[in-house]
């Protein structure tokens, strides 16, 4: 039987809280799964056997390092971190359309929450990582749910200053990281994911433009992205993929 644990950051949001459905029910005869999730504001309201809720703050890493001190307590190693924490618009804060908009604090919150979260807690679960029983074609995974907006290349609209930055900022982290642990933590995965667009309320004030059939549930999302991770390699260490697997250029 293969066993896997796995750990989503941010399991209540839209797409974390479907990895954590998803990753919970796919438990069966071959394969076996121990789900670590994490929250933040909201609360958790569901439970299962195999699925275990950790409060975090991905902008405090005394908060992460207390997470994964908990974790620790319960499994020697972790086969697949997720992180599905991000941050496009608050209750008071739009994502800027021109460059009288920018403020100071939203900006720095962007790039907390899309950019430096990421580092850190790679920094504090880099050794249940180490633990996992991993090769080149089933990798250890550090997983972090980009978006296509932070592709400088890919850009042709502008506008979204704080968001497209911390993204872009986001994934020149992860593909250093690839690379440091291309050295010192050899078979673990570092990738950056486009999710689609996505039916949750970080989606929610921008979906009026979206073509039919382009809104993806949750659900189908969470769906695709596991499938590509399932398919990934060490080889593959420092990719942008979308949900369908394709390479996003940087
Ligand atoms: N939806 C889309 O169309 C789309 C497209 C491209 C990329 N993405 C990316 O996909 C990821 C998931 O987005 P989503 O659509 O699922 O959005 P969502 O429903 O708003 O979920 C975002 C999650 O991030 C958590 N979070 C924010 N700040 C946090 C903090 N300081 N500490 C811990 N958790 C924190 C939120 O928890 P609390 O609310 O409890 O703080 C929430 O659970 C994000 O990185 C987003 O940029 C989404």
């Amino acid at each position: 039987m293969n066993h896997k644990t796995c750990l989503v950051i941010g399991g209540t949001g839209g797409i974390g809280r479907a990895m954590v459905e998803q990753l919970v029910d796919s438990t069966s005869e071959k394969e076996s799964r121990q789900v670590f999730a994490t929250y933040h504001k909201n609360v958790p309201d569901f439970a299962a056997e195999n699925l275990h809720w950790i409060p975090m703050d991905i902008c405090d890493e005394q908060s992460i390092k207390q997470a994964v001190d908990v974790i620790r307590q319960h499994t020697t190693h972790i086969d697949w971190a997720i992180n599905c924490a991000g941050l496009l618009h608050t209750a008071t804060q739009q994502p800027e359309k021109a460059l009288r908009q920018v403020e100071t604090e939203f900006f720095l919150q962007n790039m907390q929450v899309n950019a430096l979260a990421s580092l850190l807690i790679a920094k504090h679960i880099k050794p249940l990582l180490a633990s996992a029983c991993r090769s080149n074609d089933n990798p250890a995974v550090f997983a972090t749910i980009s978006a296509r907006v932070g592709s400088i290349s890919d850009n042709q609209l502008g506008g979204w200053y704080s968001y497209r930055m911390s993204k872009a900022a986001l994934n020149m982290g992860m593909k250093n990281l690839s690379i440091e642990w291309s050295r010192s933590l050899k078979d673990v995965c570092v990738v950056v994911m486009q999710p689609g667009t996505v039916n949750t309320q970080l989606s929610a004030p921008f979906q009026g433009n979206v073509a039919d059939g382009q809104l993806f549930s949750p659900a189908y999302s969470a769906e695709c992205l596991l499938e590509v991770l399932s398919r990934m390699t060490a080889a593959q260490s420092g990719s942008f993929v979308d949900w369908a697997g394709e390479s996003i250029p940087w």
